[in-house]
């Protein structure tokens, strides 16, 4: 059953941010992702799937768990998955807001597969989902996002990672009269957030990497708002490292069928440390709580849910020793 199947997965975000949130502060966001690692692989084999990593940690000979093409689940229906077990290790290693552990599922063949690299992206929710354009000027898009709203130019914030490469992108957001929410890390979080009322975030411009432009997909397909992406290389190497991968619309406009191409995709998250969106794991004397977001396209839902995981009776219950 599709309810079942969404908890499963739940269960596995949950797994790595309770292990990631053990780590929260203390200054090494290495050991913080390993964590998150080896808990969401763990937590992968008691789900009846077929699964094939698509999004993971990197290639074969670079990553241990969850590299791209590896084979997760205890048997069963065969899905794609794109994982990010720990997005924004340093928010985490810092005790930064909007850590999250994240993964993305839909059927087999249906996630882009695409080499480790950056992606020029935009994010809006549903409300004005069909007035942007990646190709449109940051002001046009800036515009048009207003009028979708009904608000003013100077009411709308732009979520930006703060990066040295998005000095023009942030003056000309400025130019235009709105306002911008720069973010050190963490942009599944920016994306994601254009399409959740309360979080005051509308628009998310820039580049970031480019397995955190699928998951942000998918959770915008669920939720009926828009994503759009080019890829961004840093090299001639990446670039023909995609044309070996078979990796679609290789210097093309990434539109959400191209990167997430379903209608049956699932997202979810599990908040490591507090944000707008999801609230940080909290330990305490006999368990813990996490915060989480389900969102599934196929059944049409968004789903909050906390969850109350008592010691020593959790599966995944795991501690930093
Ligand atoms: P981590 O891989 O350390 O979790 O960082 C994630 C992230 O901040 C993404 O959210 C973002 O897309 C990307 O890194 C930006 O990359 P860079 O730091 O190279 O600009």
């Amino acid at each position: 059953m599709r309810s079942t199947r969404i908890v499963e997965m739940l269960e596995v975000t949950e797994a790595a941010a309770l292990a990631a949130g053990r780590w929260m502060g203390k200054g090494d966001k290495h050991a913080a992702d390993n964590a998150a690692v080896e808990a969401m692989r763990a937590a992968f084999n008691h789900v009846d799937i077929s699964g094939r990593i698509v999004i993971g940690e990197g290639e074969r000979d670079e990553a241990p768990m969850l590299y791209i093409g590896e084979e997760v689940g205890r048997g069963g229906e065969e899905i794609d998955i794109a994982v990010d077990p720990l997005e924004g290790t340093n928010l985490t290693a810092h005790g930064q807001p909007n850590s999250l552990a994240v993964l993305a599922f839909g059927p087999k063949g249906t996630l882009l597969h695409a080499p480790d690299t950056y992606m020029n992206k935009i994010a809006v929710g549903p409300a004005a989902a069909d007035v942007v354009h990646i190709d449109a000027s940051p002001t046009e898009n800036v515009r048009a996002v207003a009028k979708a709203l009904g608000r003013e130019v100077e009411d709308i914030v732009v979520c930006v990672l703060d990066r040295e490469r998005h000095a023009d992108l942030i003056a000309e957001i400025r130019r235009a009269g709105a306002r911008i929410r720069l973010i050190s890390d963490g942009d599944v979080f920016g994306a994601v957030a254009t399409a959740i009322e309360g979080t005051g975030i509308h628009l998310y411009l820039g580049i970031g990497a480019a397995p955190e432009g699928v998951l942000a997909c998918a959770a915008m397909k669920c939720i009926g708002g828009c994503f759009m992406g080019r890829f961004a290389w840093r090299s001639p190497e990446e670039r023909a490292r995609a044309v070996e991968m078979g990796t679609c619309n290789i210097d093309g406009v990434l539109d959400m069928d191209c990167l997430v191409n379903t209608d049956e995709a699932a997202f979810i998250a599990t908040g490591v440390t507090d944000g707008e969106l999801l609230r940080g794991v909290k330990y305490f004397g006999q368990g813990a709580r996490t915060h989480s977001i389900a969102m599934d396209n196929k059944t049409g839902t968004v789903r909050f849910i906390e969850t109350v995981f008592r010691t020593g009776t959790e599966r995944f219950w795991v501690r930093m020793d």
